[in-house]
């Protein structure tokens, strides 16, 4: 998969280089290729930015830098295209692995109060292009979404993890346990500091420690985010989740 990112800060994307990120542009599984805005500016100043139309504070990111730097990433290509901003579609789950299908990306930060959109509106006629966020909070840039995004889509590329189930039993996977959390984990030793592990785990007895497995997901799922239970189909749940 190949990844472009336009942004002013390309020390943002310093983390790319380590871990499983890392090691998949090693091997060649993802081409990441970070492009500073400002080389396509032409004064001396290297502006990006300028006052909004209509008034209000802060700035807007100019239309024609965007436009050359774009052009010239995509050359005659079509990557799907994805301008991070807090009033985006939501980053979920579900769009990584959307994104995990396409062979190419381009992601624009903006800063500031955002780009002007008519470079949405153009590229839009040109290339699938999706506005998303990765949260009900505003950061102050584009930058640490795209980072969050590129881990979240790299991390389900074939080869990526390690061991391939992890990505199955994530929270948020779809599947049996889809809308569920993830449930708690525990490794050696069997007590730490008075803390036991829950025997079930220790049972050997698989049966049983799926169904332990599930509740617990059933029960961190109603405590941590009752939205999500409130949405869990009846039909999904089995006879022994209704007695929970
Ligand atoms: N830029 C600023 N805040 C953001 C958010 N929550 N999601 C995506 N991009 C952003």
């Amino acid at each position: 998969m190949r990844l472009d990112i336009i942004t002013i800060f390309p020390e943002y994307f310093a983390p790319l280089d380590v871990s499983l990120i890392g090691k998949a542009r090693e091997r060649g599984t993802l081409d990441v290729r970070v492009h500073q805005l400002r080389d396509w500016t032409h004064d001396v100043h290297k502006t990006v930015d300028d006052t909004p139309y209509g008034g209000g504070p802060g700035m807007v990111m100019k239309p024609e830098v965007w436009g050359e730097a774009i052009d010239t990433v995509i050359g005659d290509g079509a990557p799907r295209m994805i301008v991070p901003t807090p009033s985006g579609r939501p980053f979920t789950q579900e769009l990584a692995q959307e994104l995990a299908g396409e062979p190419w990306l381009l992601f624009t930060c903006g800063r500031y109060e955002g780009i002007d959109s008519r470079v949405i509106a153009e590229y839009g006629s040109r290339l699938r292009v999706d506005e998303v966020s990765i949260g009900d909070y505003v950061l102050a840039g584009g930058e640490v979404a795209v980072l969050v995004m590129v881990e979240a889509v790299g991390r389900l590329l074939p080869g990526v993890l390690g061991n391939a189930q992890s990505a199955v039993d994530d929270s948020f996977a779809p599947g049996s346990m889809k809308n569920l959390v993830e449930g708690p984990v525990y490794t050696k030793p069997p007590v730490w500091r008075g803390h036991e592990v829950p025997p079930v785990l220790l049972s050997g007895h698989h049966g049983k420690i799926a169904r332990w497995r599930r509740d617990q997901a059933l029960r961190r799922t109603v405590l941590n985010r009752p939205e999500l239970a409130a949405e869990l189909d009846p039909e999904t749940l089995d006879k022994h989740d209704r007695r929970l």
